[in-house]
């Protein structure tokens, strides 16, 4: 039965709860985009009209969309072994999964634990660093450090590493434990207490402060530190020269663990396998998602040094904890195909090329009043609006959201571009397609966003 996109409507204002989302666009507003079909970097609505990717999803369908391999990998599995769990038992897929991601991961991260997405991954990683600090001899380690405005998922330990007070507040008491430093927006580094000049200096500034925190804290008490790659929320913000380097030392020198939250940055973002490796850091835990399936099926996971998992290895030792579909047959399969068309057509190498050409092309937005930065890496970039160029003034809250829940959102997506118009720091857009474009495309979405920002300040 075919149902017309009126019907599709009716049944989602009636029965569909969205995430992240005000209902009374449904409720009392003009409804939801409904999306039917994707192919490449475009995606189709029910309406019949075609968007670019900006976004590939949600940080996801790197490989893009339509790639009739990985639902016929998905297909062949489903037939083979549709499910079985790993709790106890094993099945071939997430054995080989397991083994290639050990082999791309850096250093010592021989083991893979499997789970649905990225919150659960985070989850997972929380839970080891504390256990492995009760097995090891230093029970009272337990706290964890993030940075400000980061996002590392929604279940309640996740939300605690998570540093967005707007996201938290209804949920509070969340696990305790959780506690923030400053995170690495150069562009607005002054306003963190930063007073030097360089990117290297603030590097240092920056890493100092989770050196700060963890004795203020006491070493003693404090477990992990858990920072991505290219930090997402607020809008992009790579790592300055050096930064990981210290972090790192730091660290070691007070036995707290390094946990790279890689649910976006990992599978090709950053045009490497894994952000820490287009950085050069080893960290003790990499959590991934997201791309390692570019979206086919949900897979998300965390990755164990060699230390972390020894307590685990011998004798009556069990980590007690896992999910039902967690390293999912389909999900593995499709995971492994999906690693095998990125090697194919080279798509890690297509971002490291690449890049520079996107950065480039979407820098040539700075000669508008409203776009104060760009930033970002790889194929992963945040355009940030202001509203006085020279003062780097930015919108209130009344101005935010006209400007990007009354105007943006909706007038990119008319305009032909699916990309993300966030608030949860200060206002930017953030882009991050397929992996597979290249420099016709970026031109393309350039246009595409000159004509609309140029609207948007002549409306402000
Ligand atoms: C860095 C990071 N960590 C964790 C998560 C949570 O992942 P999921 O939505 O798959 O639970 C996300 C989601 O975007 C993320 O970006």
């Amino acid at each position: 039965m075919t149902r017309t996109d009126a019907d599709l409507q009716q049944m989602a204002r009636d029965h569909l709860w969205m995430h992240f989302s005000r209902q009374s666009v449904m409720t009392d507003g003009p409804g939801v985009p409904i999306i039917v079909k994707g192919q490449g970097h475009h995606i189709w609505d029910s309406r019949g009209r075609k968007y670019i990717d900006g976004l590939a999803g949600l940080f996801v369908v790197n490989a893009g969309h339509g790639r009739r391999r990985l639902a016929q990998a998905a297909a062949a599995q489903a037939e083979e072994l549709a499910f079985f769990p790993i709790w106890s038992y094993a099945h071939p897929a997430a054995i080989e999964l397991a083994d290639r991601i050990a082999n791309l991961a850096p250093g010592d991260l021989n083991h893979v634990f499997f789970s649905t997405g990225g919150g659960e991954a985070v989850e997972t990683a929380f839970k080891l660093a504390k256990q492995y600090f009760k097995l090891t001899g230093k029970p009272t380690k337990h706290k964890v450090i993030s940075r400000a405005i980061a996002y590392h998922g929604t279940p309640q330990g996740a939300l605690a590493i998570t540093g967005l007070p707007g996201m938290k507040s209804m949920f509070e008491p969340v696990t305790p434990g959780g506690f923030r430093v400053p995170n690495t927006n150069f562009y607005r580094a002054a306003e963190m207490g930063f007073s030097g000049a360089s990117e290297e200096q603030f590097g240092v500034w920056a890493a100092d402060r989770i050196e700060e925190m963890i004795l203020f804290e006491g070493a003693d008490t404090v477990a992990a530190v858990f920072l991505e790659p290219v930090q997402n929320s607020g809008g992009c913000f790579p790592p300055p020269p050096g930064y990981f380097q210290r972090v790192r030392e730091i660290c070691d020198r007070h036995d707290v663990l390094l946990v790279s939250d890689e649910v976006i940055c990992a599978f090709g973002r950053l045009g490497t396998y894994f952000g820490a490796d287009a950085y050069g850091y080893q960290p003790d835990m990499i959590t991934f998602a997201k791309a390692v399936t570019s979206g086919y099926s949900p897979l998300g996971g965390t990755i164990v040094s060699d230390r972390l998992y020894e307590p685990f290895a011998h004798g009556d030792a069990s980590f007690p904890h896992g999910y039902t579909f967690g390293g999912h047959p389909v999900s593995a399969a499709v995971a492994l195909e999906n690693l095998d068309i990125f090697e194919e057509e080279q798509l890690l190498q297509n971002v490291r090329e690449n890049s520079p050409v996107f950065r480039k092309t979407l820098e040539k937005l700075t000669d508008l009043p409203i776009v104060g930065d760009v930033r970002g890496d790889g194929y992963f970039f945040g355009i940030e609006l202001v509203k006085d160029k020279a003062t780097k003034a930015t919108f209130d809250d009344a101005e935010s959201e006209r400007l990007l829940r009354g105007f943006l959102s909706q007038a990119l997506f008319d305009a032909g571009l699916y990309c993300r118009a966030d608030d949860r720091g200060d206002p930017v857009i953030q882009l991050a397609p397929p992996i597979t474009i290249g420099p016709a495309e970026f031109d393309e979405i350039e246009q595409i966003l000159r004509g609309v920002l140029t609207e948007a300040w002549a409306r402000l």
